[in-house]
């Protein structure tokens, strides 16, 4: 599959799973497996910009993770600071923009402050864009849009009439990056576990069972090929049974 092809998504999003089962099948700690998952962010990276895909958006740590056992926590956050620094200069070299949704205040001052310089380190960069969801909640996301809508209307800027799709999708973290094409979730589990609910209303989507650890171009490459077999209807009928 090349650039070229004609049905390659333009905005792919993943919920990177199974890192944790990686480790324990190969009697591990928890964080060796989020190690070897980093391995694999940096390689499907890589991959999207190789493939001509637009977007991006990785589900890297969401609102419900904040939950887990506070060493995990702290680990995660220590290896997301690592990567954002480390990072930099590899995705420059490939052409990457960053950019990141989510409620980002809530995360380490540290991590934060690294990550709007990663930011602006690569803002001038034109080729794929890397979106990563870091204290991300699909629900926690409409509740500030609705928060942000409701002040408008109270202040008179805006009538409760003028509240459509496009309003809406304005006022989402996601606001200016257009909508998945497809979802695609590792280590099997049928669930969208909070991620995109707005946004991936009509993405494609594929499970595999292969662990978030293991996943790298040759898989990327089969789900994109399975998105380019399905044919997307949007509600309408196909063109062959009209
Ligand atoms: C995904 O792997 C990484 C994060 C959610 C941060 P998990 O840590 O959820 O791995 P499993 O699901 O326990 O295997
Ligand atoms: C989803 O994975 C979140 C991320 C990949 C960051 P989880 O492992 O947290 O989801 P559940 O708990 O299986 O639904
Ligand atoms: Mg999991």
């Amino acid at each position: 599959m090349t650039a070229s092809s004609k049905k390659i998504p333009r905005h792919v999003a993943i919920i990177m799973d199974g890192n944790g089962r990686w480790a324990k099948q190969r009697g591990k700690a928890r964080l060796e497996g989020h190690r070897a998952g980093a391995e694999s962010v940096r390689a499907i990276v890589r991959a999207c910009g190789e493939l001509g895909i637009e977007y991006l958006t990785l589900y890297a740590f969401s609102s419900e993770n904040w939950n887990r056992p506070r060493a995990e926590v702290s680990a995660l956050m220590h290896l997301l600071e690592f990567y954002l620094k480390q990072e930099i200069p590899e995705l420059d070299k490939n052409n990457v923009r960053l950019a990141a949704i989510g409620r980002i205040h809530e995360l380490p001052g540290s991590a934060q402050k690294q990550l709007a310089k990663s930011i602006e380190a690569l803002s001038k960069n034109t080729g794929l864009t890397l979106v990563l969801a870091l204290s991300y909640g699909g629900r926690a996301e409409l509740v500030d849009a609705t928060r942000e809508i409701a002040r408008m209307v109270k202040a008179g800027q805006i009538d409760i009439a003028d509240i459509d799709d496009k309003l809406i999708s304005q006022h989402l973290y996601t606001r200016g990056i257009p909508d998945p094409d497809l979802l695609v979730r590792t280590s099997g589990e049928l669930r969208v576990s909070n991620f995109l609910l707005w946004q991936i209303s009509y993405a494609e989507i594929y499970v595999t069972d292969v662990l978030w650890p293991d996943f790298r171009k040759p898989e990327l490459v089969k789900a994109c090929e399975a998105f380019g077999k399905r044919h997307r209807r949007f509600g309408l009928v196909n063109q062959e049974d009209k």
